[in-house]
């Protein structure tokens, strides 16, 4: 990995610097949310809810971020999560990001709706993951999935929280719409590769038109026939579902609420961690995403019952700011912070984090100034 610049010191310095680069439109897709955003807020602030219990005179000289998933071991508990339309971030779009995860050990997952190939992603990446949404055309989904199993992606990760578009304010405000020359590329030559004429959200009108509102765990059961990857559900928020998951044949779930942009009001994801790790008892990993900006949010979540977490904002910020460089730097960033916390923490190996290494920080504390959202 590469150093980090000396100008930037942390995840909340991206988005700064980011917002200076990218129009008011793109930057507002990328961190808005749903109606009021009160999730996105949320989700940041659930980890205020947790202090850390350090234990002394531990040997931390040689600290062991690393776990294993899906017989994959990765230096550190932290992915990419998908996110589209890259290259209005940066021009090299997807195919920074897939060298960034290349290089830096970290596993990539590959967004539907990306503005370059699945195939371009994944051989960029050395291998990745594929994010799916699933069409009304089912034809057009299957043929995805064909695709990523022959381009060496490594698991499919079915996204479960968009049976329709979320309200999401901003993006109607400012009509959002692809440019000219960008488009979904996984569908070059055909209709899903472009928004319709609409007013508002082009998006918005996109995923009405295309996407499966009927979608029910009958679905899974589809998937699971059509492929032999694995496949990791992700949008899992309540144990009834963790279960149903777990008897689906997930071989993976992950704690996601879009990252505030779909249901406005939902828990934060950190809250409804240990409820669905609890549900899902080992019996497969227990992911989670949403406003993770510090390693020491890492390690509470892995306290918490995650294998690991993905990041999404935060290394659209960095590609913006620095192409592969910047998604380079901002991962380095954060496993110097993860690893620090847990020397500081006296817990040297992820195995060794539970909830022991926390305690709940009184409402007093929680809500005490100086604490960036
Ligand atoms: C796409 O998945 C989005 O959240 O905009």
């Amino acid at each position: 990995m590469t150093g980090v610049p000396p100008s930037l010191q942390n995840l909340a310095q991206y988005e700064d610097a980011a917002r200076e680069i990218l129009t008011p439109a793109v930057f507002d897709y990328y961190a808005g949310g749903a109606e009021d955003e009160l999730t996105v807020q949320w989700n940041r602030a659930a980890f205020r809810r947790f202090m850390m219990r350090p234990r002394v005179l531990v040997d931390v000289s040689a600290v062991d971020a690393s776990v294993e998933l899906l017989g994959q071991r990765l230096v550190l508990p932290v992915l990419l999560a998908p996110t589209a339309f890259q290259r209005l971030a940066h021009a090299d779009g997807e195919l920074a990001t897939a060298r960034a995860a290349r290089a830096t050990g970290t596993v990539l997952v590959a967004s539907t709706l990306s503005t370059f190939t699945i195939e371009e992603i994944a051989g960029a990446a050395g291998g990745c993951w594929m994010q799916l949404y699933v069409f009304r055309d089912r034809a057009i989904t299957r043929a995805l999935v064909e695709r990523a199993e022959a381009a060496g992606c490594t698991a499919i990760c079915m996204t479960l929280t968009v049976p329709v578009q979320g309200n999401r304010e901003r993006d109607a405000r400012n009509r959002f719409a692809l440019p000219p020359g960008v488009e979904m590329a996984n569908f070059t030559g055909r209709r899903q590769a472009q928004f319709p004429e609409a007013d508002g959200s082009k998006l918005n009108a996109y995923i009405g038109q295309e996407f499966d509102a009927t979608l029910t765990w009958d679905a899974v059961a589809w998937l699971r026939s059509i492929t032999r990857l694995p496949i990791v559900l992700k949008g899992i928020m309540v144990p009834e579902d963790a279960v149903l998951a777990v008897e689906h044949g997930a071989a993976a779930v992950i704690v996601s609420n879009h990252g505030g942009r779909q249901l406005d009001g939902v828990e934060p994801t950190l809250i409804a961690l240990p409820r669905v790790a609890a549900a899902v008892a080992g019996r497969i990993p227990v992911l989670m995403d949403g406003g993770i900006r510090r390693g020491a949010d890492v390690v509470k979540a892995l306290c918490l019952g995650a294998r690991a977490v993905l990041i999404g904002r935060p290394y659209l910020w960095a590609l913006a700011c620095g192409g592969q460089q910047g998604v380079e730097d901002v991962l380095a960033l954060l496993r110097a912070e993860v690893v620090r916390t847990m020397a500081l923490l006296g817990r040297p190996s992820a195995s060794l984090l539970d909830e022991s290494s926390l305690s709940p920080t009184p409402p007093e504390l929680a809500v005490s100034a100086g604490f960036r959202e």
